[in-house]
């Protein structure tokens, strides 16, 4: 389905559908402004914990709250009509049991209008994954290098580099793709293992410091854009240098500021 004929937001279902005949592009949005700017331009949006770094300039995305998920989720379904919106659950708030899991799922899903959630989820998460799409709630399993574990890791490593983590990357694609996940993340993938992972199933797979085999691409919007910080992991390519637009355009308002050529008399009222 090309996004430029699209009048309707695109569902599940026809996400997966793109498999095969489509690449499927995704960015992520957590504003309202940005949402509205990418709705056409994407087939599905990502409202990504990474707000908690991005958005709220915190060490790591484990900060990231459950309220926030849904106001920032909101904003981003409120500002939008035809991407798929995906929201990420954020840590501590579906690993405990299936039925926190769910109980936080459907608070998402019910109190943004999105369409989908998307989870953290290795083999060990797999029963969670099963218990949630069986109760109707659809579920993106990201895998590979996942942020949540930074403590674990030790940090944010690549992840399928040797024969030992390739095996346990392909055997968590299996378990959660056949507790019914709906497509894959991959994010941090060596890149031999996210083309076999996506060569061996029928749901879409969508990289990030992936691989081009992938069925999608994601990538953080203020990378894109070049609002993403200092550190520029590997996988990102930077398309604008807004941070330098936005710099200009605010240090001239300054200086009309300054020496009075802002405002006008056309700007001001009852002139
Ligand atoms: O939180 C996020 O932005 C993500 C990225 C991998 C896209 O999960």
């Amino acid at each position: 389905m090309s996004t430029h004929i699209r009048n309707r937001r695109l569902t599940v279902p026809q996400l997966v559908a793109m498999k095969g005949r489509q690449k499927i592009v995704s960015l992520t949005a957590y504003s309202s402004a940005i949402a509205r700017v990418i709705d056409p331009l994407v087939d599905f949006i990502l409202v990504g914990d990474s707000t908690a770094m991005v958005g709220y300039g915190r060490a790591s995305t484990l900060g990231m709250r459950l309220d926030e998920t849904i106001a920032h989720t909101r904003a981003v379904v409120d500002s939008t009509r035809l991407a798929c919106v995906i929201a990420d659950m954020p840590f501590g708030s579906y690993q405990e049991s299936h039925e926190q899991a769910f109980r936080n799922c459907a608070q998402v899903l019910a109190l943004t209008g999105c369409d989908a959630v998307k989870l953290e989820a290795n083999q060990a998460l797999a029963s969670t994954v099963e218990f949630l799409v069986a109760r109707g709630i659809p579920v993106m399993a990201h895998i590979g290098l996942m942020p949540q574990f930074v403590n674990v890791m030790g940090g944010y490593k690549a992840q399928g580099l040797c024969a030992e983590s390739s095996a346990a990357l392909r055997a968590d694609a299996r378990a959660t793709l056949q507790a019914g996940a709906f497509g894959l993340l991959l994010e941090g993938v060596a890149e031999p293992v996210a083309r076999a992972i996506t060569e061996a199933t029928d749901k879409p797979t969508i990289g990030i410091g992936a691989s081009p085999a992938c069925d999608g691409q994601i990538l953080v919007t203020e990378d894109v854009l070049g609002l993403g910080g200092e550190h520029v992991p590997r996988f990102v390519k930077q398309y604008a240098d807004v941070a330098q637009v936005i710099s200009e355009a605010c240090a001239r308002f300054g200086e009309e500021v300054r020496d009075g050529t802002f405002p006008e008399m056309r700007h001001c009222y009852g002139v």
